[in-house]
């Protein structure tokens, strides 16, 4: 029953991770979104006015060890049917590998690789076995079968990593049954994909959710974009 169903979207504060929350929840999915502040707070909140499912906030920065394990503890008693871990950083200076600092360098990895599947690890054993799903949100840029310029270097080869480690995660899965998927959202205007993007946050998320809710049960690790399609690894 749709409205039996359980989401933890990290990273739920703005853009693509409030979208996603706003499109679970309209579709009577129950959303535990995480934030870092108050004005992401407010944001996710707001949700819980339109019908829909429960909306229930929390608070994780997913670079704080101490703040996963806590989260992790605090919501022993719910088990998942989908853990999306959508945040994510782009560079904020020099954006390659030879010129960028070192901590900008290291931030971005940490952040788009490591921690989010720290974070997957945490509640692996919340995910609901058989049609339980972990995604986490990739990039196009991060197919290196695809990559053909050096255009955003760090943060292509951050998503690059992001989609082996999913690849290490799923297999080692052993005989639980769990879909597991990097997803490419399309480019979308939020903070990061700027105004000029080609999708609003509407159209990606509803795309997303859509191909979520079609390889529930599969138990099949993918690449898949917005529209369903796999992307090249
Ligand atoms: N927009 C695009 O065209 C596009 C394309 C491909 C992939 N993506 C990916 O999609 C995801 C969402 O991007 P967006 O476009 O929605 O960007 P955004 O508007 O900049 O939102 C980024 C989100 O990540 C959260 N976040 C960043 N660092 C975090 C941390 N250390 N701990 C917890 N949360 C953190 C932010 O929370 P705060 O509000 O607290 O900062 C915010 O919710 C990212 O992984 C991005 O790489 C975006």
């Amino acid at each position: 029953m749709a409205e039996n169903r359980w989401a933890l979207v990290v990273g739920a504060s703005r853009g693509l991770g409030l979208g996603l929350a706003a499109e679970l929840q309209r579709r009577g999915w129950n959303v535990v979104g995480t934030v870092r502040d108050e004005a992401g707070e407010r944001r996710l909140r707001k949700l819980a006015d339109e019908p829909g499912g429960e909306i229930r906030v929390e608070h994780l920065d997913i670079n704080d060890d101490a703040q996963i394990a806590t989260l992790r503890r605090r919501l022993d008693a719910t088990q998942f049917d989908l853990v999306f871990v959508n945040a994510g950083i782009a560079p904020q200076g020099r954006s390659d590998a030879a010129s960028a600092s070192r901590e900008e360098a290291a931030a971005v990895f940490i952040t788009n690789a490591v921690s989010p599947m720290r974070v997957a690890h945490a509640f692996l054993d919340r995910v609901r076995g058989g049609r339980g799903i972990i995604a986490f949100m990739s990039s196009g840029l991060g197919s290196v079968a695809n990559k053909t310029d050096s255009y955003s270097e760090l943060y292509s080869a951050s998503k690059a990593a992001l989609n082996s480690l999913s690849r290490s995660l799923a297999a080692s899965l052993g005989g639980r049954r769990i879909t597991v998927l990097a997803v490419a959202p399309g480019w979308v205007r939020t903070d990061m994909g700027g105004r000029g993007a080609s999708l609003s946050v509407e159209e990606s998320t509803r795309g997303i959710v859509d191909m979520l809710e079609s390889r529930a049960g599969t138990g099949r690790h993918g690449f898949v974009d917005h529209r369903g399609r796999e992307v090249e690894w």
